[in-house]
């Protein structure tokens, strides 16, 4: 039993899928969240620009003295794989638990993955797949513009700029035939309802959250590191611009009222 924090980071605000999804399964966790919202978006930067960033956002964390941390970023888990791996305490990221279950879900192998330009570029989704299933076909599509319009809080279904900007994005993914889409951008599943709409009911959607947290809760719980506690585990926040942003629209992630201090930290202080 270990009942530290578990700790998450994200660029932005994206990683509070993760954080939603961990909540319900594992409710007696205390978890302390990190959204380095100062410096988002992660996705059109150098990867060295990434891996830094992850290094100093695991430092952050490591403070809080957490058992454990997820890079809930498609970005990070893409391109910063090295950074997580040399942690002292386990970690993991998104692109292992998503693809498995996009392999599970899919029937026809064809599997299309949207996520922001860096990840796309790395090819990270599209190797995992192949490596398990070599026959799949997989088509990538970066979506830059739909993180700024999730940060921005431009998520209800019925938007007409998001809709426009998603249609765009989708269509060329829907001429391959797909049957599954991986949501690779922790930001995305927040405009599922969109993307749904769009691309219609034979296309399952695959929530880079929902497969993160469950993978964590069963490595947790395999390696006998779950908390003791039976009360109700505590949220921390913090974030590296201005929280007010950041509550208003967290709120709208975590489908609860954000009540808890959400305070801000320095990045430029941290090597
Ligand atoms: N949430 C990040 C991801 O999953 C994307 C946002 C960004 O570009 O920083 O890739």
């Amino acid at each position: 039993m270990d009942n530290r924090p578990i700790g998450v980071f994200d660029s932005g605000l994206g990683g509070l899928t993760v954080v939603r999804e961990l909540l319900e399964r594992l409710p007696h966790e205390d978890i302390v969240y990190f959204g380095d919202t100062g410096r988002v978006p992660y996705g059109s930067r150098s990867p060295e620009m990434v891996k830094h960033y992850a290094m100093q956002d695991c430092g952050l964390l490591l403070k809080q003295n957490v058992k454990y941390i997820i890079a809930a970023c498609g970005t990070v888990s893409s391109v910063a794989g090295e950074v997580l791996k040399a942690l002292p305490v386990p970690a993991m990221g998104v692109v292992e638990p998503t693809v498995e279950a996009a392999l599970a879900a899919t029937k026809t192998g064809r599997i299309g993955v949207i996520g922001t330009a860096v990840t796309v570029r790395s090819g990270s989704f599209e190797q995992a797949i192949k490596c398990a299933r070599p026959d799949a076909q997989v088509f990538a599509q970066a979506c830059p513009v739909l993180v700024t319009l999730v940060e921005s809080g431009w998520v209800e279904e019925n938007n007409p700029a998001t809709e426009a900007v998603a249609r765009q994005y989708l269509e060329p993914l829907m001429d391959h035939k797909i049957d599954t889409l991986i949501l690779g951008c922790t930001h995305f599943p927040l405009l599922a309802p969109v993307i749904s709409r769009i691309l219609g009911e034979s296309v399952t959607l695959i929530n880079s959250g929902a497969a993160t947290a469950a993978k964590c809760a069963s490595l947790l719980q395999q390696r006998d590191m779950l908390s003791a506690s039976d009360s109700m585990g505590s949220c921390q926040f913090f974030v590296s611009d201005q929280p007010y942003n950041f509550t208003r629209v967290a709120e709208m992630f975590l489908g609860r009222a954000v009540r808890e201090d959400v305070r801000r930290v320095d990045m430029e202080g941290i090597g």
